[in-house]
């Protein structure tokens, strides 16, 4: 058996000139766990040139979501971000990674910070009754230059408080903090910066970062986890993984990319 599906394009949303995410049809086959990545990409001269992409969509729905940036002379990105309603997409059928719930110790609240494209992987632990469950607080920060790089900001704002089984438990549990470092706006500079001077906790009128109630996902750049990795471990935070348990994890599948 092959270890790709071949999937159709659904629908695809510009967010800007640099990012974009679209939905496929779902092999009914594919399992995986919200935060999980795979490789997915397009078919050129007959083979599979594929990357890491984390699954935006939740697992319980039937199509799958990815969000990525455009990069003009990436070798995927700048054939993919011309990718239309109906196009195949090749997707892989074995789903993992680190940013689940489960490779947490258990804990009052979850801290996920993204930067960037390092949203998608929340934006399906967002969407999972179980992450509810599981902790008090959500708390989600989303790090990002300007203010129209904020994808999915509607649609954490009001459509995912609104939704007809989610809305409850979003509206009372779930705190949305986008922060933008190169425009004006509500928020605005660096997660490691909000952190470090305390503003972010004060803002959301929580207590500072702490490895006893506190649990941590992180998802960015090579430079960005490295500082929140340095910042957590000089708090006490142990990292955690597929194996052990720990008070935060870190997605490291897309660092060399
Ligand atoms: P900044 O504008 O100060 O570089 P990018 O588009 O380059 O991935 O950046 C996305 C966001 O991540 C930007 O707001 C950027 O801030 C921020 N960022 C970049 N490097 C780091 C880092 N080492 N720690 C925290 N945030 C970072």
């Amino acid at each position: 058996m092959s270890a790709f599906n071949e999937e159709r394009v659904l629908s695809v949303h510009h967010w800007t000139d640099r990012l974009f995410s679209f939905t496929t049809t779902r092999d009914a086959a594919l399992r995986f766990s919200n935060g999980h990545f795979t490789m997915i990409g397009l078919r050129v001269d007959g083979k599979p040139l594929l990357r890491a992409y984390s699954i935006a969509s939740a697992n319980y729905e039937d199509h799958l979501e990815f969000l990525s940036i455009k990069v003009d002379d990436g070798p995927l990105t700048s054939r993919l971000q011309h990718i239309r309603v109906g196009d195949s997409i090749v997707v892989g059928r074995k789903p993992t990674g680190t940013l689940v719930v489960d490779y947490l110790l258990p804990g009052r609240r979850l801290y996920m910070l993204a930067t960037g494209t390092g949203l998608a992987p929340f934006m399906s632990i967002v969407r999972d009754p179980a992450t509810y469950e599981k902790f008090e607080h959500i708390v989600l920060v989303h790090g990002v230059r300007k203010v129209d790089e904020l994808a999915y900001h509607d649609l954490l704002v009001e459509h995912l408080p609104s939704h007809e089984f989610l809305g409850d438990i979003v509206s009372s549990q779930l705190h949305y903090y986008p922060t933008v470092t190169r425009e004006e706006y509500r928020h605005m500079g660096r997660i490691t910066d909000l952190i470090e001077s305390g503003k972010l906790c004060s803002d959301l009128c929580m207590p500072g970062l702490d490895p006893a109630e506190d649990r941590v996902m992180i998802c960015g750049s090579p430079a960005m986890l490295r500082d929140l990795k340095h910042l957590l471990e000089r708090r006490g935070f142990a990292e955690g993984n597929t194996s052990v348990p720990g008070d935060y994890v870190i997605e490291r599948a897309f660092a060399d990319q």
